[in-house]
């Protein structure tokens, strides 16, 4: 019988493996009708309000962007292509974190971006790392 803790990590990986998997032909067909591009997204977040973000958080070239329960990396990996910021992706299943990694991964969009598997309770950062953080849909 499975301790809770057993439970919990082995929810984490199958919720993991499902984002691995995720940006198959079907979500990539419902991001492009839905909000026009393939982005990688998991949530509720409109271009528009990803475009609003932008312009709130004054997102421009050597800004340092967190984002929170980023999934495969929306809204931040189009924030930074749109802005030039620099983007650290966090998520907490491994998986999600690869997924997102594989999205970013073609030069020079790269250099810009990393990954880190974190858990929003306990963000392996100093004080100041971020100028602007978000988290989209992320409870
Ligand atoms: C609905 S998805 C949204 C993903 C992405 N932000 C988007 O809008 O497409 C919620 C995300 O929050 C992450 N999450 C849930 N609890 C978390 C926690 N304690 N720390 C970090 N991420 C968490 C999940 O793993 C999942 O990727």
């Amino acid at each position: 019988m499975p301790t809770p803790i057993e439970r919990e990590a082995a929810a984490l990986k199958r919720f993991g493996d499902r984002y691995e998997t995720w940006g198959g032909d079907a979500s990539r067909l419902i991001d492009l009708e839905t909000r026009g591009a393939d982005v990688g997204a998991n949530g509720y977040t409109t271009m528009a309000q990803a475009d609003d973000l932008a312009d709130v958080l004054r997102l421009r070239p050597g800004v340092r962007l967190l984002d929170i329960g980023a999934g495969l990396g929306w809204p931040s990996l189009y924030l930074a292509e749109k802005t030039g910021c620099a983007v650290v992706v966090t998520d907490l299943p491994p998986g999600t974190v690869r997924g997102a990694a594989r999205r970013a991964n073609e030069p020079p969009l790269s250099e810009r971006y990393s990954f880190a598997v974190a858990s929003a309770d306990r963000l392996p950062f100093r004080t100041a790392s971020f100028d602007a953080i978000v988290h989209t849909d992320t409870l």
